[in-house]
């Protein structure tokens, strides 16, 4: 008979609860789906006087993380955060242990350090989970699109951040507001900083990146800006203009050969699959060369999702463990001789600009004249009188929107550095960029 695969559990939170309950309560069923059987060796948390969602069996409960290494043929990662678990990791993959785990921060960060790490120690790192919660991205860009190269792709991978945008849209919330509603609802953290400021989405872009481009994005170079300055009047006119507004996170090849990674508020046309996305559902839009455009869509967070993910890596190991002995990954990161993937430093869109400026005759013709100097087109203009109500400034300013061609993110900055200065524009001019391809 052939031995159990012993799994070992090091936190055991949300998600580590929900491996748990899934390992045990489908033991039958992943034996016979998958022809192996799995034991959990041990669950490792802080305080086991907490309350879980599932009873972990006392025998497995442990607050040594480093006893669950040492019993256990594959280790799992999901204390969170790249402290505890970087250490965690990386005392594995030193005693040659394969590890799964669901850590974008860690892997987006430090990727090629465990990779390389990994290879070392002739073992393996998975982390279907870190990306899209359950949403199997990884599994399709390493296996589904081996024989297509990848050209772009378009994600929502934050939902808390997709949550707040839909509220701020469907109610006119403003995004304080919208903000509360999350934290209320369990869909925001009590400090929501990573999600609201476009990290967490910049993680996963960067994850995503590593594996369509076959090497290693330097996180610090990617482009972040989240929503915390977004306003209803801005969703409201876009849609106007037949956009929806989303944190959309971007990876795709420019002309140059180099590669833009960057997370911003986006508007996106009604036709784009991504713009009926609502609420806390992640999405994404992967773009090749010869399956041409695919959409895959679900949920991206949650115990259960997540937890699934994190048993398909497991099972692939265990798989690998129970026939061969040892592990592999089967497309790994960073493709010989393509380590570093040039990060475009600047790039190429359409803008929407929104110029609060007092209204008098020759506005339109100064700030078209500046633009025209930069060397940016436009594509329409809007001045509509039923924003007025929208405006707490009623006497000075009114919103007059730019829809440009596309240009260089630096032409349209000097551009509003110089409109910035004129005498009749009297706010800060909001820059929305704008992903205008269809799909
Ligand atoms: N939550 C989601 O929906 C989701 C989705 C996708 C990916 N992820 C990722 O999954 C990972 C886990 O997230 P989570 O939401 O499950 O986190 P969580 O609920 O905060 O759980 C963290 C767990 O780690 C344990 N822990 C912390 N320090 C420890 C230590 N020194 N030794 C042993 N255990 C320790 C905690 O123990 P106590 O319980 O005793 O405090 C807790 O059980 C993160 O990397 C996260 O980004 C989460």
């Amino acid at each position: 008979m052939v031995k159990p695969i012993k799994v070992g559990i090091i936190g055991c939170g949300v998600v580590g609860t929900g491996v748990v309950q899934i390992l045990l309560e489908q033991k039958k069923l992943i034996q016979q789906k998958a022809g192996i059987e799995i034991e959990i060796s041990a669950v490792a948390a802080r305080n086991w006087n907490k309350k879980r969602f599932y009873e972990v069996p006392k025998n497995l409960q442990t607050t040594d993380w480093k006893k669950v290494i040492e019993k256990s043929d594959i280790v799992v990662e999901l204390v969170g955060g790249v402290d505890v678990a970087k250490e965690a990791v990386v005392q594995a993959l030193k005693a040659g242990k394969p590890v799964v785990t669901a850590n974008k921060h860690l892997i987006a960060e430090y990727g090629k350090e465990l990779v390389s790490l990994a290879r070392e120690n002739k073992t393996t790192i998975l982390f279907e989970a870190a990306v899209g919660g359950g949403i199997p991205l990884i599994k399709v860009l390493k296996e589904s699109l081996v024989s297509n190269n990848v050209e772009e792709i378009q994600g929502i991978l934050n939902g808390t951040t997709n949550y707040i945008l839909t509220r701020m849209e469907e109610d006119n919330l403003p995004f304080k507001e919208a903000l509360k509603e999350a934290q209320e609802k369990g869909y925001a953290e009590a400090d929501p900083t990573f999600d609201i400021e476009g990290i967490d989405a910049a993680h996963k872009i960067t994850i995503l990146a590593n594996l369509a481009f076959g090497g290693f994005v330097d996180f610090k170079k990617v482009f972040v800006e989240g929503i915390t300055n977004v306003e209803v009047l801005d969703i409201k006119l876009g849609r106007e203009l037949g956009y929806t507004l989303k944190l959309l996170a971007i990876a795709k090849k420019n002309s140059k050969g180099q590669v833009e990674v960057r997370v911003h508020p986006t508007f996106i046309p009604m036709d784009n699959p991504l713009s009926n996305v609502r609420g806390v559902f992640n999405a994404v839009l992967f773009k090749s060369d010869y399956l041409g455009k695919l959409k895959l869509q679900g949920a991206g967070a949650g115990a259960y999702p997540t937890a699934t993910a994190v048993v398909q890596d497991i099972v692939q190991l265990a798989k690998q463990l129970s026939c061969c002995g040892k592990t592999f990954d089967i497309t790994p990161l960073g493709w010989k001789g393509k380590e570093e993937i040039p990060v475009a430093e600047d790039f190429y869109s359409r803008y929407y600009l929104r110029l609060d400026v007092e209204d008098k005759p020759g506005v339109l013709h100064q700030i078209a004249g500046i633009l025209a100097e930069k060397n940016i087109s436009i594509a329409g203009v809007l001045q509509q009188e039923w924003v007025l109500k929208f405006v707490n400034d009623k006497n000075s300013a009114i919103p007059l929107i730019i829809l440009t061609h596309k240009a260089y993110e630096s032409q349209i900055k000097e551009a509003l550095k110089e409109i910035q200065k004129l005498p009749f524009v009297k706010k800060k001019p909001v820059l929305i960029r704008v992903e205008e391809e269809r799909y």
